[in-house]
């Protein structure tokens, strides 16, 4: 077996699949970009030190490669593509961008997901990588209402936001390619945290709202009543409570792919990573209302005339905005496949405490995840022995 190289591994997706694929004995390398403050090795090495903590046990290292999907042959060295073309046969790609506002094709999300899967994929013909699991998410179903399948992508919906179109169109540039001898696709709902710890280490969606609702119960004029409670009647959300939303434990999501990747025969199908029972509006925000001790959230799916709002109801209206498209009303997502292929692996179901959990752990963390600092001459790239100065560029 060869090395799987994939992208986004330090992404809250991306750290349980490098956790849960190594635990299967799979021999990964990473495709990582710098931060600011840290070098992709010192990344990879501080969220490794984050894992070992966390699960109280020592881990393997993948091998680092420097790169960002945005640039022609993934900003890799000579060195490193020649490393690759010899060690790697599949690609697992999960880098994106989850950005819903765009200020044209140029900018994100369409830069990472779709010219940055245009990279990864000639890179891929190039070094001869030839299975290829692309992860997708269940929402390039936009605007659909009904059953969808998962054989089914583009049958002329609108979407919601450009994150869902963009996601499309990567789907579409994958399952054009011939070169590839299989290709998967994985669809996850909306990414939550652990299903037993609560963890997480992004706070998008059902985050966001939270914690949008945590500041402003903190800087707003406080309406606290005599048990305690805080009045957020200003809260006003675009549905009407009763809007099925899709979210899914990150620890299943990736338990569900490394088991899917670890085993051939269930390549190249397309799995809605979705759960059985969807929650609803109502149920997040009975929980926000729960762990926060507020009362009052309003619901009204018609849009508001922001005129008439007081100042508070303004500045609620304006944070949520861009979450406005979050609210509606999932579709039905079919099934079949992963049912098939994982029938003793069933979606956990999020539940109003298991949500709590999570919201606790999030607040408690402050909305902010840190790993630890780690010497910045950490080295986890490509062994010494490819060192070597006359690569060939172009392997084809
Ligand atoms: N979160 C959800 O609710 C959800 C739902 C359905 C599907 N998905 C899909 O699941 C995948 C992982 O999502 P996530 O929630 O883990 O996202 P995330 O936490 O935002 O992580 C995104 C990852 O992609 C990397 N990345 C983005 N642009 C890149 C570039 N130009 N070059 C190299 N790396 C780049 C990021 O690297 P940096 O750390 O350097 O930024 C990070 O590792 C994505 O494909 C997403 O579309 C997510």
């Amino acid at each position: 077996m060869g090395y799987l190289l994939i992208t986004g591994g330090t992404g809250l997706l991306g750290r349980y699949l490098l956790r849960d694929l190594m635990d299967r004995q799979q021999k990964l390398a990473v495709l990582v970009r710098p931060s600011r403050r840290q070098s992709p090795h010192a990344r990879v090495e501080s969220l490794m030190q984050s894992w070992e903590k966390i699960c109280d046990r020592s881990l393997p290292r993948p091998i680092v490669l420097t790169g960002d999907i945005c640039t022609p042959d993934l900003g890799l060295s000579p060195t490193e593509i020649k490393w690759v073309v010899e060690n790697c046969d599949s690609m697992l790609h999960n880098a994106a961008s989850l950005s819903f506002v765009s200020t044209g094709r140029d900018a994100e999300p369409w830069r990472s997901n779709v010219d940055g899967t245009k990279n990864v994929l000639e890179f891929c013909d190039q070094a001869r990588i030839r299975n290829f699991h692309h992860v997708s998410t269940a929402y390039v179903a936009g605007c659909r209402t009904g059953l969808c399948k998962e054989d089914e992508l583009d049958v002329g919906q609108e979407f919601a936001n450009p994150y869902e179109e963009s996601k499309v169109e990567a789907e579409k540039l994958v399952r054009s390619c011939s070169f590839f001898d299989t290709t998967t696709f994985f669809r996850p709902g909306i990414i939550v945290g652990d299903s037993e710890s609560g963890l997480t280490f992004t706070y998008h969606n059902f985050y966001a709202m939270l914690q949008i609702a945590w500041t402003l119960k903190q800087s707003l004029t406080a309406h606290l009543e005599p048990d305690g409670r805080t009045n957020v009647s200003y809260f006003r959300l675009l549905a009407d409570g009763t809007e099925r939303k899709n979210l899914v434990p990150v620890d299943w999501v990736s338990e569900a792919m490394a088991t899917i990747i670890a085993d051939e025969s269930l390549h190249g199908k397309t799995y809605h990573l979705t759960p059985r029972t969807p929650v609803t509006t109502k149920l997040m925000c009975d929980v926000i209302q729960e762990v926060l001790n507020l009362y009052g959230i309003q619901f009204d799916p018609v849009p508001a005339d922001v005129s008439t709002m007081s100042d508070d109801e303004k500045l609620f209206y304006h944070h949520m905005q861009v979450y406005e498209s979050y609210w509606k009303d999932d579709p039905e997502y079919d099934l079949t496949n992963i049912t098939a292929a994982l029938p003793n692996l069933p979606c956990p179901h999020v539940d109003s405490a298991m949500l709590a959990n999570m919201a606790r752990v999030a607040i408690a963390g402050r909305f902010n995840w840190r790993d630890p600092r780690v010497a910045a001459d950490v080295n986890l790239g490509v062994p010494e022995e490819v060192n070597q100065p006359n690569v060939v560029k172009n392997p084809s």
